[in-house]
């Protein structure tokens, strides 16, 4: 089995980098990480990945002031250098231009702490808690133009339990996250739509 070679994109600390790197260990998953990219210099997750062994780069974006294009052209660079085959956006906060989208159409993946379509965007916890919901969860889905409106890969759902804040939700959301991410990510590289 040849495995396809995978950038992550990161801003913060990097959990679910961490996992997707960790999952790598087994003999049949399909991907392996090629190199982790931050926008940030000084996010944790750069530290992780260099212990785990895996190249790590940072290409800042605040050279570039407003131009995004600008940045994405150097990421997409720095990816292509690489030999990446796919992307895995993990925690990566910054909002993509067409450019970066339509380069890695198909090709490029996200996950997002909710059960899209519902909650896209921020403070998805909190915004499930007040909705009522009695289950939540977190979804792998394909990054189109449209923030988190991409096909949904996979999903992973969680119940809601009375007395949970938003961070006791987040908390055991992002434990979903760590078994969903790389589970979705190398079944979609085997057979991508
Ligand atoms: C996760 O909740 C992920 O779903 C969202 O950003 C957060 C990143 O956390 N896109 P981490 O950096 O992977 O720990």
């Amino acid at each position: 089995m040849i495995r396809k070679r995978v950038g992550i994109l990161i801003s913060g600390q990097g959990s679910n980098m961490e996992a997707l790197i960790r999952a790598t260990e087994a003999p049949d998953c399909n991907y392996e990480v090629a190199v982790v990219i931050s926008n940030r210099p000084d996010a944790a997750g750069l530290d992780r990945a260099k212990t785990l062994g895996v190249p790590v780069l940072a290409v800042d974006h605040a050279p570039f002031g407003k131009d995004r294009e600008a940045h994405e052209r150097a990421l997409d660079a720095a990816l292509r250098r690489s030999g990446c085959e796919y992307v895995a956006l993990a925690g990566y906060m910054r909002l993509l231009t067409p450019f970066l989208v339509e380069a890695w159409a198909g090709r490029m993946v996200n996950i997002h702490p909710s059960l899209l379509p519902k909650y896209p965007g921020l403070d998805t916890h909190r915004r499930a808690i007040e909705g009522g919901e009695v289950e939540h969860g977190c979804s792998v889905h394909l990054v189109t133009i449209g923030v988190d409106e991409g096909p949904v890969i996979a999903q992973a759902k969680i119940p809601v339990e009375a007395g949970d804040s938003p961070e006791t939700l987040a908390a055991r959301v992002l434990v979903a996250e760590h078994q969903l991410y790389p589970a979705a990510l190398s079944g979609y590289v085997a057979s991508p739509t």
